[in-house]
């Protein structure tokens, strides 16, 4: 795999857009959005300056997803581990998260956006938990995207979690030995409705999965970009998703029995599709390139 990146940095957000396939987008993309901390800290300003304009990220990611025909949107927001923080930003963070959503609703009704979170989420504030119930019953009909926030969540408690239930179930024989394989088990996560993500974006240069989505990332394109998430914007995006688009996926198989299987999805160049597709988005105007 050769990456694109380097070929794609210097062109904008027209000419990208113009470049996207948009028959071979990913299903489902999960983000880890760091780097809002450093982010602050380059402009002398507090963490949570960092966290704040991460909101405006997090609004334009999720839009722009929407518009492109993304059918689910992970997005890292809390983990295990950030319990560990100081209690202002743990306050601080909780605090942005329920403002955020209770500003989100509306914008997820007009677009379609079904709202789901994974993670222990009964660890949240009350008054959290509450908004993200009310979200999700609220979302819970719409179908044209899917947005997820991982809060309060870690890959390995998620495995331990999806044990424990299971267990549950062989103790009352509900379930045999012999009845669990990876099928099984993957209902028994809390991403059992959504397919696996096709794409992972990290921000901020930090190279590692940091214990997100650790089963579900077994077959997952990996991409790694230096920028903050405050500065992660359109245009970065659709970055990411060219060089995923310029990936041979092969999911163990050589690469000819991938392409007869169907499942070589990345390997097309974007061609006069994407430009097409990216007047769709502008509302069918003609534009030059
Ligand atoms: C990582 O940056 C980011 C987080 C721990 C939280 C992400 C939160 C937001 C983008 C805002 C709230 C989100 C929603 C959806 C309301 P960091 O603090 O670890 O940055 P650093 O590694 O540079 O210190």
């Amino acid at each position: 795999m050769v990456s694109r990146t380097k070929d794609l940095e210097n062109l904008d957000e027209e000419a990208l857009g113009a470049m996207i396939d948009p028959q071979n987008l990913p299903r489902h993309v999960a983000i880890i959005m760091d780097g809002n901390g450093r982010w602050a800290a380059q402009k002398n300003l507090p963490r949570i300056a960092g966290h704040r304009r991460g909101i405006q990220s997090v609004r334009e990611i999720v839009t722009f997803s929407r518009e492109l025909g993304i059918e689910t949107l992970t997005l890292f927001a809390f983990s295990n581990e950030n319990w560990q923080r100081p209690s202002t930003e743990i306050s601080q963070l909780m605090m942005l998260l329920e403002r955020y959503l209770k500003q989100e609703l509306k914008t997820m009704m007009k677009n379609e956006i079904r709202f789901r979170t994974v993670g222990q989420i009964e660890r949240l504030p009350a008054s959290v938990v509450r908004m993200i119930r009310s979200v999700e019953e609220k979302t819970e009909q719409n179908k044209k995207m899917t947005l997820i926030l991982a809060l309060s969540y870690g890959g390995r408690a998620e495995v331990v979690d999806a044990v424990r239930r299971i267990m549950e179930e062989f103790q009352k024989e509900k379930i045999s030995i012999k009845d669990i394989d990876e099928e099984l088990f993957s209902r028994y996560l809390y991403t059992q409705e959504v397919p696996d993500p096709d794409l992972m974006i990290r921000t901020s240069g930090e190279v590692r999965i940091s214990n997100f989505l650790l089963w579900q990332l077994a077959y997952t394109e990996l991409y790694f970009t230096k920028t903050f998430w405050p500065d992660f914007r359109r245009k970065d995006f659709l970055q990411a998703l060219l060089d995923y688009q310029g990936r041979e996926r092969r999911f163990g198989l050589v690469g000819e029995q991938a392409s007869n299987s169907g499942s070589m999805q990345n390997a097309s160049s974007p061609g006069s599709s994407g430009k097409r597709f990216l007047e769709d988005l502008n509302g069918g105007e003609e534009r030059e390139f």
